[in-house]
């Protein structure tokens, strides 16, 4: 069974592959996260022409776009003001004299893709932070299909990544405050309208912006801007811990481009690109590519831990333990429930630790063979049923590739690894009324997810709820009421701790009702799951629903 599906994904890859011309030329749809360089980690808005070129031939020297690294982005710094008479975007006279053409075609001839950095609004970031006084009315706003032709027709750029500083009103001089839903929805039509298939949109927007965000776009930031510190990289990691359920098909949550190679010690770089690769955040590289340091060109070769990053499950690694400061995180690799897992034991603090993680919780069975990411070596196996423990350095971390012989169903589904069908980390959830992940030490891993209920669209999904066979399961929700959810006595019976429904699939939703108002409370539900992937639904169209800590198979 799991060779016909193993054979099927490879089929179904394959298939993919060859489907997509052009321009006439035979391109692979590739839908793994964006690799490759951009300009603005090291460069800021002082780039030029020769330097994007210099850097463009370096990623082919260096042997980077052997192992994947394939997108030359230019970030802000190379606008020229607009054309107010002809609406026409002007190129930076003095850093770019020959224009834009002569470098895009220079990095397409090496064989790689081009990218380029707007702004959803008037003036860019640099404009409003740099002072790149040139930079003003050469966004997006009102001139979508205009600039959209020139850059993906006439230019020929494949990626572009569009800011939000022109949007923000305290960061632009006409004060305009847009919405971030229509705006990256008339730039994503207006690329479609290009009639170009292959480009990909980043939504740079700061926060996770909203479920509304995949349709749109094939990555999004979820953080403020990197800096080359530990604290920077630490928090970014974060803010990225419980956003596995939005990266899926192909849409990334982009954990912002990387400063490996700059001014961080070897073991947190080493943290930095393999928390990135695992975590399946887009890859670019941020440094000077022409003056690598070798260590720092040996970690960005490691195709073993790129592997992890542009697997095609396109899986965002999640919290699967949450040990004092540590955690640990895994996904599946190359097929969904099958035998092969990524795992990494992260220790964000500042003193070395030794961190633990039985296969059981990992849902692996059998003696497990483990290798060493970093290392590039096999560690001695894990008996079956054992506990992988490994001593991880201070802001280090341990990535391990797990191959069983054996895979049990997993019976723990965390609230925190669920899909908030309104979650957006823009407003105040309070306010809009959309739930979102908030930390409680009753909860197992530390996290429920909370503000649930009132409306049809605020519900939580577990959207891969795995049954190898199909058959009866009781699943036991783990509750934790709140102060919206709490329901005094009424005539009738006793106070609740709150009510929700809870679907399988489009199937009728059952009706829950918690016992107790205080602590944790239980729920049991029983339900029929099919062979292979299931989604649960709890939602409470009108009331407001308890928090949720975990739900339990059995
Ligand atoms: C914002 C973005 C950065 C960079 C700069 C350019 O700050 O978040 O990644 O693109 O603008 O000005």
């Amino acid at each position: 069974m799991k060779q016909i599906l193993r054979l099927t994904a490879a089929f179904a890859l394959c298939a993919l592959m060859a489907a997509c011309t052009t321009r006439g030329i035979q391109e692979p749809i590739s839908k793994t996260p964006t690799m490759g360089w951009s300009s603005w980690n090291t460069y800021s808005i002082n780039i030029s022409d020769s330097l994007i070129m210099r850097q463009a031939d370096a990623m082919v020297e260096t042997g980077l776009k052997d192992v994947g690294f394939k997108y030359i982005n230019i970030d802000d710094g190379y606008f020229g003001g607009r054309d107010m008479e002809s609406g026409q975007l002007l190129i930076h006279p003095t850093r770019f004299p020959g224009g834009m053409k002569p470098v895009v075609d220079h990095i397409h001839s090496l064989g790689l893709k081009a990218g380029i950095y707007s702004d959803a609004g008037y003036n860019t970031c640099g404009n409003y932070w740099n002072r790149d006084t040139i930079a003003q009315n050469v966004g997006l706003y009102g001139h979508e299909r205009q600039d959209a032709e020139f850059f993906f027709n006439e230019l020929g750029f494949d990626f572009i990544k569009v800011d939000f500083c022109g949007g923000t009103a305290w960061q632009n001089n006409q004060r305009l405050a847009l919405d971030p839903q229509t705006r990256y929805t008339a730039i994503h039509e207006a690329i479609e309208a290009t009639g170009r298939k292959d480009v990909r949109l980043n939504v740079c927007r700061w926060d996770y912006p909203g479920t509304w965000v995949s349709d749109v776009s094939t990555s999004w930031r979820i953080s403020g801007d990197i800096s080359s510190r530990w604290q920077s990289v630490k928090g970014i990691i974060a803010q990225s811990l419980y956003l596995s359920a939005y990266a899926f098909d192909g849409h990334f949550n982009d954990m912002d481009m990387l400063e490996v190679g700059r001014t961080m010690s070897a073991e947190e770089d080493r943290t930095h690109f393999g928390m990135w690769c695992i975590m399946a955040s887009p890859l670019l590289i941020g440094c000077d590519m022409t003056n690598l340091k070798p260590e720092t060109l040996q970690l960005l070769l490691n195709e073993e831990l790129i592997a992890l990053n542009q697997d095609p499950l396109y899986l965002q690694a999640y919290v699967v333990r949450h040990d004092g400061d540590t955690y640990v995180l895994a996904k599946d690799l190359l097929e969904r429930e099958g035998l092969v897992r990524a795992a990494a034991l992260y220790n964000p603090t500042d003193d070395p630790i030794v961190i633990s993680v039985d296969m059981a919780e990992l849902c692996l069975t059998g003696e497990v063979k483990v290798r060493d990411l970093f290392a590039r070596r096999d560690l001695v196996p894990v008996a079956a049923g054992g506990t992988l423990s490994l001593a991880v350095p201070a802001h280090g971390c341990r990535i391990v590739r797990l191959e069983a012989q054996g895979r049990a169903e997993r019976t723990l589904y965390e609230a925190e690894t669920a899909y908030l069908s309104s979650y957006q980390e823009l407003y105040n959830s309070s306010v809009v009324g959309s739930a979102f992940y908030q930390a409680n030490d009753l909860a197992s891993g530390r996290m429920v997810a909370t503000g649930l209920g009132g409306t049809p669209v605020n519900d939580i999904r577990w959207r891969n709820v795995y049954s190898d066979k199909g058959s009866k399961y009781t699943l036991t929700f783990r509750c934790i009421p709140n102060a919206r959810s709490v329901t005094p006595a009424g005539r009738m019976g006793q106070a609740s701790g709150g009510s929700f429904y809870v679907a399988v699939g489009d199937g009728e939703g059952q009706m829950v009702r918690l016992a107790g108002t205080e602590g944790v409370v239980d729920v049991t539900v029983d339900v029929t799951l099919s062979a292979g992937d299931n989604e649960i639904r709890l939602y409470n169209d009108r009331g407001a629903m308890p928090d949720i800590d975990c739900m339990i198979l059995n």
